[in-house]
């Protein structure tokens, strides 16, 4: 069975910020975050806002790995000012936060009132960074400070109803964020396209996705104002996003929340670090499996013009590619060269292992895998 669903509609391009004018909006609630106040991404929105009357409250509280508290005072001031869409404005933290905050006011109401008469506000997600791609996709994360946990939310109530992708908002993204993100990038493609969900309808963005990350991403981090650049890797990140929603991930990202987790490295940067690895692992390569579960491996390589007869040669050449993209982008290639403590991450990785085994990412990875398999990977990566 061949499954694709794609809800959310998408305006692309510089300045498409704009469009928010032309929505018939009366009454808007903005979640955002501290840094998006600073500088003056919000003041872009309010100023289209302004001049569109349009009202709107700002809700700037949003913090890296957004908290249940976070989302609790999101809610309230969402209860409270009753608007007629939901605007995200920031990176990945902003619109998990957000979509949290909706999917817990929709089911508030249900409590209260009957279903038929629940309106939802409309949901627009303007995503600041090219990473995530959680502009289009149906999933949140937010962290239980008091367990120390991770909640992955996953339900069709938060599903933005517009992605926003103006790649003007990210001109003044950090070097090295711009680098983690795009890494993230690269990783929903690469794994969307070996998951277990993948069809020809996915793999038609990913491979797109994929030829736009590998092309832009150097480009994007060594000038962060080529605007082309940044355009194409925003679209990117949302091409990747629309795969993965629909194809699943695997294993990288599984790992990569539990080490993400307890060793406090950024998301993209623990994928990038992991992603070597993985393939190897997961194409057949490190243990002679190549011919049953190297092909997509094989095809990415091809769309990256890497050309060979020899399945091996190109599976080799696209984990050499992905390893340089990582050196020109300061990424380091283990955890010990990342700085985690040695003695640590190795008495951590069964505890690593059992939550990566749990991660709703394993179910969609390529090959089944087992604790011992994903304790063998977690050594090879310190
Ligand atoms: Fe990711």
């Amino acid at each position: 069975m061949k499954k694709f669903v794609l809800d959310t509609d998408i305006i692309s391009g510089e300045g498409t910020l704009e469009s928010i004018s032309k929505m018939s909006l009366k009454r808007v609630c903005v979640v955002t975050d501290k840094m998006m106040v600073e500088i003056g991404i919000v003041d872009k929105l309010t100023t289209i806002l302004d001049k569109s009357r349009i009202a709107y409250k700002v809700f700037d509280r949003v913090e890296a790995n957004p908290s249940l508290e976070t989302v609790n005072l999101g809610l309230h001031h969402i209860i409270d000012y009753k608007p007629d869409a939901l605007i995200a404005l920031g990176g990945g933290s902003v619109i998990d936060a957000a979509k949290a905050i909706i999917y817990f006011c929709i089911k508030t109401k249900e409590v209260l009132v009957e279903k038929s008469h629940i309106i939802k506000p409309m949901f627009i997600a303007i995503p600041t960074t090219s990473g995530t791609g959680s502009e289009v996709t149906s999933i949140s994360v937010i962290t239980d400070t008091k367990t120390h946990s991770k909640i992955p939310l996953k339900d069709s109530l938060m599903l933005p109803d517009v992605a926003i992708l103006d790649a003007s908002l990210t001109l003044t993204v950090p070097r090295h964020i711009t680098a983690d993100t795009g890494m993230d990038v690269i990783t929903h493609a690469l794994e969307a396209y070996a998951a277990t969900g993948a069809n020809r309808f996915t793999d038609l963005f990913v491979e797109e996705s994929i030829r736009l990350a590998f092309g832009n991403l150097l480009k994007a981090y060594y000038n962060g104002n080529n605007k082309v650049a940044r355009q194409h890797m925003h679209d990117a990140s949302c091409m990747a996003g629309i795969g993965f929603n629909n194809a699943g991930l695997g294993i990288n990202h599984s790992l990569a929340h539990a080490i993400g987790g307890a060793f406090g490295i950024s998301h993209g940067r623990t994928n990038a670090i992991l992603l070597p690895y993985i393939i190897a692992f997961n194409s057949g390569l490190s243990d002679g499996n190549l011919e049953l579960y190297g092909k997509p491996y094989g095809r990415a390589a091809e769309l990256l013009n890497i050309e060979s007869d020899s399945l091996e040669l190109k599976v080799r050449s696209l984990i050499e590619l992905i390893r340089q993209f990582n050196k020109k982008l300061e990424i380091p290639a283990n955890f010990r060269e990342q700085g985690v403590d040695s003695k640590a991450f190795e008495e951590a990785i069964p505890e690593l292992a059992e939550k990566a085994l749990d991660d709703i990412c394993t179910a969609t990875n390529p090959r089944r895998v087992d604790r011992t398999i994903l304790e063998r990977l977690l050594k090879e990566t310190l």
